[in-house]
């Protein structure tokens, strides 16, 4: 049997991801329509004899309930939100929730971060795993030798895929192969884990008895029930023949900003072609509006037949597009009204916001400058013929004359 634990974080990790983590937990912020941890929860349908799937985090357990409820029944594999009392970093989350993980006795433990977005290519990594023989795979791309600091940059025998070695977010450069926040372990990874701890707390204990400043300096640790599985496992194991690599050709990239939340979107719109294109809207049918490219519309949205949407577009439930809009490359969520002739481009629009009539609300496209693209936090109004161009407006505010390149608070 099988496990998948996924790894959601909690409120104070998302303070990157403002304003949309204002009114809503990243994890659930919708990409593709879905909510972003429903992308590698669906990848776990194709793992064979999957026995639960965890999400792992220290949100308030109401923020899940209804999701998680929704699709276990979905799913037919029963997932469960587990909550920590505090963070203790994403090995040591893990290894909290142990005795309830191995309830199962699985025999592979599937270890996902909620905020990347890949095609989760689980089997092939099992099959990997399973020929390896080692402790655990990590799912690993090639990026530009110039991003590359932003993840963990790791070496490995291009033989063997063994991975030789690992450093968290390097200040000098190592390799272009990063660690994509996906892995394959045996339920070895709590004994490595609680080893750690160990060596902490002896650590401490010697701190404690130590009167010498020199030792208590070079000895201050981390909490010893906190452990993170770059820096104090991955790192450490390193060329010991216990982790290997899996590299991926698909397309990868991390979610920590709300760019990027519009970027991702966008990619699991185009998987959609392939893995669900039930989900897609098709523009077929006399009353259908004009869809161009790869778009989502929630049963529940009214989007009028001269409207033109699309490409890479997700609208939410209860929105309105009037006659004559225009929306490209955009997330339009709950609640939203774009009256007639309004434009959306490479921009986000937050629930129950309103676009007046001959409005714009748009970004340059550009999903890794800060303001490369609009942000309307929830219940925003543009009134009627303003234009508000590569902008993060808060919630609430209301906007009479044009903006550009500005946060408004
Ligand atoms: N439950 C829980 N508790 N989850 C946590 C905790 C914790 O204390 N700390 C982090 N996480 C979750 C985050 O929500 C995220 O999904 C994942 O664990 C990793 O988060 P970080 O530890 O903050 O690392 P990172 O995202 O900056 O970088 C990691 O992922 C990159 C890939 O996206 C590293 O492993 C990098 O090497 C890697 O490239």
């Amino acid at each position: 049997r099988v496990v998948a634990v996924i790894m959601v974080g909690g409120p104070t990790k998302g303070t990157r991801f403002r304003p949309l983590s204002l009114n809503i937990a990243k994890p659930l912020f919708p990409l593709a329509g879905q909510p972003m941890v429903h992308h590698p929860i669906s990848a776990c349908k194709a793992i064979p004899n999957l026995a639960h799937i965890y999400l792992i985090g220290f949100y308030d357990e109401r923020e899940f309930a209804l999701y998680v409820s929704s699709i276990s029944n979905e799913l037919k594999v029963p997932v469960r939100y587990l909550k920590e009392d505090k963070p203790h970093g994403s090995a040591g989350g893990l290894y909290n929730f142990r005795d309830l993980i191995m309830e199962d006795s699985p025999s592979h433990i599937f270890l996902l971060n909620c905020d990347v977005c890949c095609t989760f290519p689980l089997p092939g990594m099992l099959a990997a795993h399973r020929r390896y023989g080692g402790m655990g795979t990590i799912l690993v791309i090639k990026v530009s030798a110039e991003s590359a600091n932003q993840f963990g940059e790791l070496v490995a025998d291009p033989m063997t895929n063994e991975l030789l070695h690992y450093t968290e977010k390097p200040e000098t450069f190592v390799s272009d192969r990063i660690n994509c926040g996906v892995y394959i372990f045996t339920p070895d990874i709590f004994t490595a884990i609680q080893n750690i701890s160990i060596q902490r707390s002896d650590r401490a204990n010697l701190r404690r008895l130590s009167s010498f400043e020199a030792i208590q300096s070079v000895t201050k640790t981390l909490p010893t029930d906190f452990v993170r599985l770059d820096q104090d496992i991955l790192s450490p194991l390193a060329g010991k023949k216990q982790l290997y690599i899996y590299e991926t050709m698909d397309f990868w990239e991390q979610i920590k900003t709300p760019g990027m939340s519009l970027k991702c979107s966008a990619l699991y719109l185009s998987q959609f072609r392939h893995t669900s294109p039930h989900l897609l809207a098709s523009g077929n049918g006399t009353k259908s509006a004009t869809i161009i490219g790869n778009v989502y519309i929630h049963p529940s949205a009214k989007v009028h037949p001269t409207a033109k949407i699309g490409p890479s577009v997700s609208i939410s439930a209860n929105a309105r597009i009037a006659a004559g809009a225009r929306l490209i490359n955009c997330i339009i969520l709950d609640d939203v009204e774009i009256k007639e002739n309004a434009v959306v481009m490479h921009s986000i629009v937050g629930w129950k916001s309103s676009i007046g009539t001959w409005s714009r609300v748009q970004g340059e496209g550009n999903c890794n400058a800060k303001l490369g693209i609009t942000i309307l936090g929830e219940a925003v109004t543009v009134e009627d013929e303003v234009v508000v161009v590569n902008s993060i407006v808060l919630p609430n505010k209301t906007l009479n004359v044009s903006v550009q390149e500005e946060i408004i608070l």
